[in-house]
């Protein structure tokens, strides 16, 4: 086989990677934080990846029971956490746009919880990332830039991080289940998980982004990195925090690969 044609396969197995996206995976399911309220019941947190499976017949459907199951198993193996038998679920899609290839999975969800509404509700918060690399600021301008990014980031972490645990703490009737997700559970999840566990488990940026690498089986995006890192320093110019603000080195090559899991 010449060269060119290489090229050509190559390149068509990345196109077609990049339009397969894939059904929900019990390995991005993973309980990230719990709390408990005065009422008895416990609120729980879980990130994760894009609730859907794809029949034999090619429809694609929004698998409850599938992410009940998935929900249950993973705290309790992963955690010795046992869900209680009801819960309301709030489903955030983190989204950017949405680009209109997510759309109909989107629409899946929603429809669902329209339908349910007993069960559940769908959201939806816009993640994009950040395109200003902080290890290109110069000394002098980080903490400006970092103190200010509720201002010019549009993924209003500061603002996002006290909705999600305002969300935790919310007493409601039955205990509330709070799944956010993007498409992978990758990126745009990574950047929002890490952020969590960095302002309210006090963990340092690497020891959040390495928790991202294994779950995702690779590196994550530069961009939600970067984002990840402007609120780690947000957190440390203005909440006082001391966190390691570093990026971490990114997994070996052999890890990183499109095909998500
Ligand atoms: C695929 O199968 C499901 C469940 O059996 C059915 O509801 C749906 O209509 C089928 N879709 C098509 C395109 O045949
Ligand atoms: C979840 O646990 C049940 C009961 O132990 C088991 O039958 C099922 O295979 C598990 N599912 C997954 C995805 O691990
Ligand atoms: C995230 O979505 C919720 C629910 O739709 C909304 O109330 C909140 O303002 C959004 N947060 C941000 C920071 O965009
Ligand atoms: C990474 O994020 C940037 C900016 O949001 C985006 O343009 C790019 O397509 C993303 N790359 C991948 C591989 O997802």
């Amino acid at each position: 086989m010449n060269n060119k044609n290489l090229l050509l396969i190559i390149v068509l197995i990345t196109l077609l990677n990049f339009v397969k996206s894939s059904d929900l995976s019990y390995k991005k399911v993973h309980l990230v934080d719990s709390i408990e309220l005065a009422n008895g019941n416990t609120n729980y947190f879980f990130r994760g990846n894009q609730p859907t499976q794809t029949l034999s017949n090619g429809t694609k459907i929004f698998p409850y029971d599938e992410l009940v199951e998935f929900l249950r198993n993973s705290s309790l193996s992963e955690f010795g956490v046992k869900l209680p038998e009801q819960f309301y679920i709030i489903d955030i899609k983190l989204i950017s746009g949405p680009l209109p290839s997510e759309l109909p999975d989107l629409e899946l969800e929603q429809n669902f919880f329209a339908a349910n509404p007993t069960l559940g509700e769908s959201r939806t918060n816009q993640t994009w990332g950040d395109i200003i690399d902080p290890q290109l600021v110069p000394q002098d301008k980080l903490e400006e830039y970092a103190s200010t990014i509720s201002s010019w980031s549009a993924d209003k972490l500061p603002q996002r991080m006290r909705d999600y645990h305002n969300i935790l703490l919310t007493e409601r009737e039955l205990p509330t289940v709070l799944y956010v997700h993007c498409e992978c559970g990758c990126d745009r999840t990574g950047e929002v998980m890490a952020s969590y566990v960095m302002k309210f488990k006090g963990w340092d940026l690497p020891k959040a982004l390495e928790w991202d690498f294994a779950i995702a089986g690779r590196d994550i995006n530069f961009s939600n990195r970067w984002s990840a890192q402007w609120y780690c320093l947000y957190l440390n110019y203005v909440e006082n925090y001391k966190l390691d603000c570093n990026q971490p080195t990114p997994p070996p090559k052999s890890l990183i690969s499109i095909n998500n899991y």
